[in-house]
């Protein structure tokens, strides 16, 4: 099976980004896929969770994280920087850190954006998936996650400026889509924090299916307090015992599965 590399965007903070790589990322090494975790987000959150024994994790200062990466994508600066992660042996991390930001440039050459592309053609062995969590902003660091892609997974809140937002997260797909990336598509928008029964919310989700039809992802993920909690204790969601958690393991699973078929499809191209 080839590599899938699916990148996780939005232009806010705060929305579930890191929540939607970390439910991936514990669905698939569930189902025993080799599976990468990329973070491109300075706060470095994913890594706090999946790697929280890493040396610098605690202050943010790895001597090794995403940064040198971009600095040298060589086999050699990535064969020190991904390492194994606190979730078993089928999920490894290249880990992000604070000096990240500085790779984070408004409008970069053209020939930086493609460093971290070319940096995870070299990692061995090859993970069947890749999933790469975004900074919330539409710099260099998620250009250079979408140039890396084949998926984009675009997540918000079902609040009053998504729809403006999931635009504008679009139209940064088909950009880097058209000038650097041909196999890149949206695999959908993830509505997070959904609470039913809350008219503005329903309205909001109405609106966003309305104008974005296909593209909203199913299941839509509901407010639950599992997710803080399996995040808290660096566990992933599919081993936090509440019904709560199996509930979002589930949806997660058929996330998953939609991304995995949309690997399939690309193979047969
Ligand atoms: N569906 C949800 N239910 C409950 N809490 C959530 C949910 N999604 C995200 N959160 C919490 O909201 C906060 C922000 O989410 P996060 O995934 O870190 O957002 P981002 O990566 O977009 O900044 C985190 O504390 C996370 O645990
Ligand atoms: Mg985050």
């Amino acid at each position: 099976m080839p590599v899938l590399v699916a990148s996780v965007l939005s232009l806010k903070g705060g929305v579930g980004k890191t929540t939607v790589t970390l439910g991936l990322a514990s669905a698939a090494v569930h189902r025993g896929l080799n599976t990468l975790l990329v973070d491109l987000d300075p706060q470095m959150n994913a890594t706090a969770t999946v790697a929280p024994e890493l040396d610098g994790v605690a202050d943010g200062r790895l001597k090794w994280s995403v940064a040198e990466v971009l600095d040298d994508p060589s086999s050699k600066v990535m064969g020190r920087t991904v390492r194994e992660s606190g979730w078993g042996e089928h999920l490894r991390v290249l880990p992000g850190s604070e000096r990240t930001e500085i790779h984070n440039h408004p409008d970069p050459g053209s020939k930086k954006l493609f460093r971290l592309s070319s940096a995870l053609e070299r990692v061995r062995p090859e993970p069947d998936l890749v999933l790469i969590d975004c900074p919330p902003s539409l710099g260099q660091l998620t250009r250079s996650a979408l140039i890396a892609a084949d998926r984009a997974v675009l997540v918000t809140e079902p609040s009053l400026f998504a729809v403006t937002g999931v635009q504008r997260a679009l139209e940064a797909v088909q950009t880097e889509r058209a000038a650097h990336r041909p196999t890149l598509q949206p695999l959908g928008v993830v509505i997070n924090r959904f609470r039913p029964r809350v008219t503005e919310q329903e309205y909001r989700l109405a609106e966003l299916r309305e104008l974005f039809g296909p593209l909203v992802l199913s299941p839509v993920l509901p407010d639950r307090s599992a997710i803080q909690q399996a995040q808290g204790a660096a566990v992933p969601i599919h081993q936090w015992p509440t019904a709560g958690a199996r509930e979002i393991a589930q949806s997660f699973d058929q996330l998953l599965d939609r991304l995995m078929r949309a690997g399939k499809q690309r193979s047969r191209k």
